[in-house]
Order: structure tokens, then sequence, then C-alpha cells
């Protein structure tokens, strides 16, 4: 654990699901492990300067965006179609700002154009061509279907076309990336982003970027990033939920996070959460095997992997 009450924390993620170590080479472990420190480092080196935690937890979901181990940005996996749509939400907890994109189809680092959403028009959530026009009008950094279009994504693509009908019951990870921080003047915000569900059709979002579901921050409560099985993420509102169970239950971050996900399960769900608290409190729950994750204060930094670590 950290220090009592540090004075800014950045809690990350890298998706949840079945991470067991027998599945797992040591190139890969120690692949992802340095994708989730370069990541706690691109966020913490701004924090300690005194910057906003809102710059931080984008700055974190770009590294993690950019790494194509993670499915999010280029990592991203692909739909049934063999294209790519990607999803993303920000959320600044002083006064509840967001902005969130769906089916993106070109945006290098989709978190910063929900930030552009944010800032810079006057809704909260654009999808598909429409999002796309409004990120080339910004100026977003596009890239072409080489950058996104990964041999181990289109393989994955295509052992699930191989599995027939049973494509949403087969052992996925589920791959999303998030950040939750907490900055030295106590605000707090969240961002996530995913590339969605492998071979997902016909123009399905999952929870990441509706606000309430894998995303929510709120000064008066916490913030909150989330990583599973979307469908059931959505119908739990799982991030908003854990808010509301802080502020109106008065359950501490990690009782509420706990509960919430015992509900996913209880659906059906499987997967996690990253939680901090405008004290500075990071928390990590999941009902999955493993989540990658990490978290970072000015005592350091530290990256897990699997549940029992
Ligand atoms: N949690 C990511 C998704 O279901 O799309």
């Amino acid at each position: 654990m950290p220090d009592q009450q540090p004075s800014w924390t950045l809690v990350i993620h890298g998706g949840a699901g079945v991470l067991e170590r027998s599945r797992m080479t040591p190139e890969l472990d120690a692949q992802h492990r340095a994708g989730l420190d370069a990541a706690l480092q691109a966020g913490a080196s701004l924090l300690a300067e005194g910057g906003s935690a809102l710059d931080a937890v984008e700055a974190a979901a770009r590294s993690l965006e950019d790494n194509e181990l993670f499915n999010a940005g280029r990592g991203a996996v692909l739909t049934y179609d063999g294209t790519t749509e990607l999803d993303a939400a920000i959320m600044d907890g002083r006064e509840r700002d967001a902005g969130a994109v769906t089916g993106v189809s070109a945006t290098r680092n989709p978190i910063s154009l929900a930030r552009a959403v944010m800032e810079k028009s006057p809704h909260v959530f654009l999808g598909g061509k429409g999002a796309d026009q409004f990120a080339q009008e910004q100026g977003i950094e596009q890239a072409g279907r080489d950058y996104f279009d990964l041999p181990l994504r289109r393989k994955q693509l295509e052992e699930l076309k191989a599995m027939g009908a049973d494509w949403f019951d087969v052992d996925m990870k589920f791959g999303t990336i998030g950040a939750v921080a907490r900055d030295v003047n106590g605000h707090v915000a969240a961002a996530t982003s995913t590339g969605g569900i492998t071979g997902k059709r016909w123009g399905r979002i999952g929870d990441s970027p509706v606000i309430g579901s894998g995303t929510w921050a709120d000064d008066r409560s916490c913030a909150v990033s989330a990583t599973g099985s979307g469908e059931f993420f959505i119908r739990a509102a799982v991030a908003h939920e854990i808010a509301a169970r802080m502020r109106y239950l008065g359950e501490d971050a990690q009782a509420a996070a706990d509960a919430v996900i015992a509900d996913v399960g209880a659906l059906g769900g499987d997967g996690g959460v990253i939680v901090v608290t405008p004290a500075g409190e990071p928390v990590f729950s999941f009902n999955s095997d493993g989540m990658y994750r990490g978290f970072a204060t000015p005592s350091g930094r530290t990256v897990a992997i699997y549940g029992d670590e």
C-alpha cells in the first residue's frame, strides 16, 4: 500500500481476463510489465510536477494506446469485417465534464479525441463517421489501415470465426486500457480506451465510452475505469454505481467496488475496475483470473498481472 494520503496517485489497467502464469511466456510477461510501467511513468511525471489528474490520465492512456500489446489504439482488436472501431471516454471530476467517442476508425489516440469532444465541442458523445469527421477537423492525428491491422489481431479474428456461432463464449481476455488519477489539488479524473471485443458486429458498443458504465469521475466520490465484458458492465452501470454507493451508502471505495463487481459476476460478467478516491487511495477489484494493472505515488511505481500478486 502507498503512503496514508499521498499527494498524488495514478492507477492504471491494461485489461482483465484469463491471465494465468501457465499461459504467459516470460518474455510476454516482461513486455506487459514494461508497458504498464511506461504508462505509469508518462502520467506520474506530470503529477509529480503538479500537473492535473486530467493530463495524467490522458498521458497514461496514450502510452497504452501506442503499445500494440494492449487492446486500444494501435493494438485494438478487429471487428468481424476486419476493420477497427475504437471507443474511448475521459472525465474530469471537478465539474463532471466528459467526452466520449465510439466506432472511430482512424484516430491513433482515441483518448485525445474524447478529450477534444469534451473541450472543443458542445457535446459529450460522438460516434462513427461524425466522430471521424470531428477528429479530422480538429487536426487529431490519423493513421492508415496498416497501422492498426496487426498480424496477431488478424489471427485472433480468424480463430474466432473458425469457432462458429459461439464466438461470445470464447475464453477471451477483456482488453481495455484505463487510468484514474488524483492530483496534488485533490481533483480526480478517469480515462478508458478500447477496441472492444474481437469479431464485434453491427456497430456494437461496449461499456468503455459509456459515461457511468466504463468511465466516471466525480470529486465528491471517486474516479473509475472499468475493463470487462461490456454488455454486463453496461447493465450494472458499474462506474457510477461504485461512486453512488460511496456517496449514498457511505461505503469505502474497496467495499463499493467489490460489491459492484460481485453484482456483475451475478449477472454473468467478468472483469474489473480501478478506482482512486479524492484522498488518493488506489483500489483494484476484479473477478477474472488477472488484470494488467499498476499504480504510482510519490513513493514509487508497482505493476501486477495475476490475481495472486
Ligand atoms: N470493456 C470493453 C468492451 O466490452 O468493449
